[in-house]
């Protein structure tokens, strides 16, 4: 049974990535800070799907957190087949003046840095093995920086350039490397990025019919079923209604 191991597995595209690998025969490790989520999750894969979930909350913030506890699994679960560096997040949409730098730091700590750490943790297993696929989040916002995207916009740029150094540094190790760069989807992230404010997020997606968390959820695993010498490097996805991080037709919703 091959391993994948999903990190912000509790919502939005981990989550629908945990039902759509498990339904495929994969076995799961999930990963996420809120550890309810992570243990009803569990529990609704094992019973709907035959399959098993390791469970692994942690901040992908804290690199001694990462580095121990992807290190203490059991060998068993060390056979990982795909990493799907997805955990990553928005915080406020500022003007450099405006801006909050707790939420730059909390940004970079973990589209960035939280990244770098988990990848640096299970890159090993993947050499040792000559094999694996890491898929990481991007977004279309590392693509074209919007008004006020600043330092989200460099978040993503920062994982769009570690991908394509991955892809180099990993090429002797026969690991694929995708980068997934999905544009607006409805999920909990303008939740998150407005910090509970229900209105200000739900307004984001006024106008048009946005990607769904399942929508990109399917292409990413689409992927990981490719024959063994093909690797889709760079993946660049929207809502018919986008056209870029910055263009949208808003003429109302579609389907
Ligand atoms: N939705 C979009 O429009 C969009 C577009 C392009 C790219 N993306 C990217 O896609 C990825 C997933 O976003 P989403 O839309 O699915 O957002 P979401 O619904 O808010 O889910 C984000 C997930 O990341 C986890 N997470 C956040 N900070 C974490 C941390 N420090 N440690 C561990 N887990 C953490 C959250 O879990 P906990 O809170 O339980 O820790 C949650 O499971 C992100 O990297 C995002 O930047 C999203």
């Amino acid at each position: 049974m091959k391993t994948v191991f999903i990190t912000g597995a509790t919502a939005g595209f981990g989550e629908a990535c945990a039902y759509v690998f498990a339904q495929n025969g994969y076995r799961l490790i999930l990963n996420g800070r809120r550890t309810e989520r992570l243990e009803s999750l569990k529990e609704n894969l094992e019973k709907e799907y035959n399959t098993s979930c390791y469970l692994l909350p942690f901040d992908v913030q804290n690199r001694g957190d990462v580095l121990s506890v992807i290190n203490s699994l059991p060998e068993e679960w060390k056979a990982i087949d795909v990493l799907i560096n997805n955990a990553g997040l928005a915080l406020g949409r500022d003007s450099f003046n405006e801006a909050n730098i707790d939420d730059w730091d909390t940004m970079i700590d973990t589209n960035v840095k939280g990244l770098l750490y988990v990848s640096k943790a299970v890159v090993p297993f993947m050499t040792a093995r000559k094999k694996g696929h890491i898929i990481n989040l991007g977004s279309v916002a590392a693509k074209d920086i919007y008004d006020k995207g600043n330092v989200y916009c460099a978040s993503k740029a920062a994982v769009d350039a570690i991908s394509k150094a991955m892809r180099i540094e990993l090429l002797p190790h026969g690991i694929k490397v995708t980068a997934i760069h999905p544009g607006a989807a409805e999920t909990e992230f303008s939740l998150v990025r407005f910090k509970g404010d229900e209105d200000t997020a739900n307004k984001i997606y006024d106008g048009f019919t946005p990607l769904s968390a399942a929508d990109v959820a399917a292409i990413i695993f689409y992927t990981t079923t490719l024959p063994g010498h093909v690797c889709i490097n760079d993946l660049v996805v929207t809502c018919t209604q986008q056209a870029n991080s910055i263009y949208f037709n808003k003429d109302g919703k579609q389907g």
